[in-house]
């Protein structure tokens, strides 16, 4: 059996042993790596993700006969003890927020699908998954776009794939807390094979951009994991709101380096490095996306690097162990490819784009970090996936 089918053998005896049913259709949403273009996406900006091939898969089925007018059910797989990890709420009073981060992505989906005005059929869904949790692989997005899109297909609604993002984010931001940009939502509910996704996180316009045959993309988890990202994320937008409205610009994308450099005097020195780090960043998107395609190496060594030294030390969401980490990654691979910190740091992961036979120098130069290392990291490489869609299952 394969990754896929176990993951799917997974949601259907899950939802047999919580209702007692056959569930009668299965959706999934990929988790994603984003290649260039960090805290970008808030600000407005160009971000170039890619999805990965480990996903959230719901497997979806109509409500018991006695609750078919109201009741939403939902069982998590990954969440609690077996079983312990179950929740049902009424489709027809107003939705309120769940007691966990779990509950408050599925009630926080189907809220804020009624607020796009379409309503949401009683359903019983349960899900399972294979996103790393916590790796800045964005397994909560695979799982708000995946109840996104079930909810979507069984009630008939066909929400594009914006939508199923816009959704899945709302839920983030007003359910659980995390005032996350559209980045991760849109990798998820939109990705092609093969290809990353060039996204205008302002109108949300996107261009695959094909990844040479060459290249391999290889995360490599730190296995840090810390607590406080929700807080240190949201603080780190207000900065970046804080310095936009300075400049007068509706967002950090609509300020030039020259603007930056001629207003720094009178700004705020975090929220100028803060700034800094935004304008470069944008910046470095388009000639990362020319070197993907075209499989320039050298080229994303150097502004992978460049990408690297700016979140550690104009945005301030690196850790030295991090530091280190990629220091040798990228020594290791010299002109073979680039490596940096990718999603929303403070732990999580690298990212290193590749010569596909770079893989040795790689896990070398983990071998030598692991050594004094308190947690050892550990590498990856993923085939860039497609986007969220319904699985047709054979009979
Ligand atoms: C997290 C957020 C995204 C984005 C990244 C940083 O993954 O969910 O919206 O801001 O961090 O680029």
């Amino acid at each position: 059996m394969d990754r896929r089918a176990r993951l799917i053998a997974r949601a259907r005896q899950g939802y047999r042993l919580a209702y007692g049913a056959e569930p009668t259709r299965f959706f999934a949403a990929p988790g994603r790596v984003n290649l260039i273009g960090e805290h970008v996406d808030y600000n407005d900006g160009y971000v170039l993700p890619c999805a990965i091939d480990r996903e959230t898969i719901v497997a979806a089925g109509p409500p018991a006969p006695e609750t078919r007018e109201r009741l939403f059910e939902a069982v998590a797989l990954d969440m609690g003890e077996m079983l312990s990890a179950r929740d049902s709420f009424d489709l027809v009073a107003p939705i309120r927020r769940g007691e966990n981060a779990w509950e408050n992505h599925v009630r926080g989906v189907v809220q804020a699908i009624g607020r796009y005005g379409h309503r949401v059929r009683p359903m019983r869904i349960a899900i399972a998954g294979d996103v790393p949790i916590g790796a800045g692989l964005s397994s909560s997005a695979a799982f708000g776009v995946a109840v996104a899109l079930a909810c979507s297909e069984f009630s008939g609604l066909g929400l594009p794939p914006e939508i199923l993002a816009k959704v899945a984010q709302l839920a983030e931001n007003d359910f659980v807390g995390c005032a996350c940009g559209i980045m991760d939502q849109m990798a998820s509910a939109a990705a092609v094979a093969d290809h990353a996704l060039l996204l205008d996180c302002r109108t949300l316009q996107t261009l695959p951009i094909p990844i040479h045959e060459g290249l391999a993309i290889t995360v490599i988890d730190t296995g840090i994991r810390r607590n406080l990202t929700e807080s240190a994320f949201n603080q780190r937008r207000a900065e970046c709101e804080l310095a936009a409205a300075h400049f007068g610009v509706k967002a950090l994308r609509d300020l030039d380096l020259a603007t930056l450099e001629e207003g720094a005097a009178s700004l705020d020195p975090v929220l100028y490095r803060r700034a800094r780090h935004v304008v470069g960043e944008i910046a470095r998107v388009e000639p990362v996306g020319v070197a993907l395609a075209q499989g320039n190496t050298a080229l994303l060594a150097e502004v992978m690097r460049e990408a690297h030294l700016s979140l550690a030390q104009d945005f301030d969401v690196s850790l030295p162990p991090i530091d280190r980490l990629a220091d040798l990654v990228a020594e290791a691979l010299g002109e073979a490819g680039g490596v940096r910190l990718t999603g929303a740091g403070f732990g999580g992961c690298l990212v290193a784009v590749a010569a596909r036979d770079a893989g040795g120098a790689i896990a070398e130069a983990l071998e030598r970090y692991n050594i004094g290392a308190d947690i050892p990291a550990t590498a990856e490489t993923y085939r860039p996936a497609s986007g969220a869609a319904p699985i047709l299952l054979p009979g």
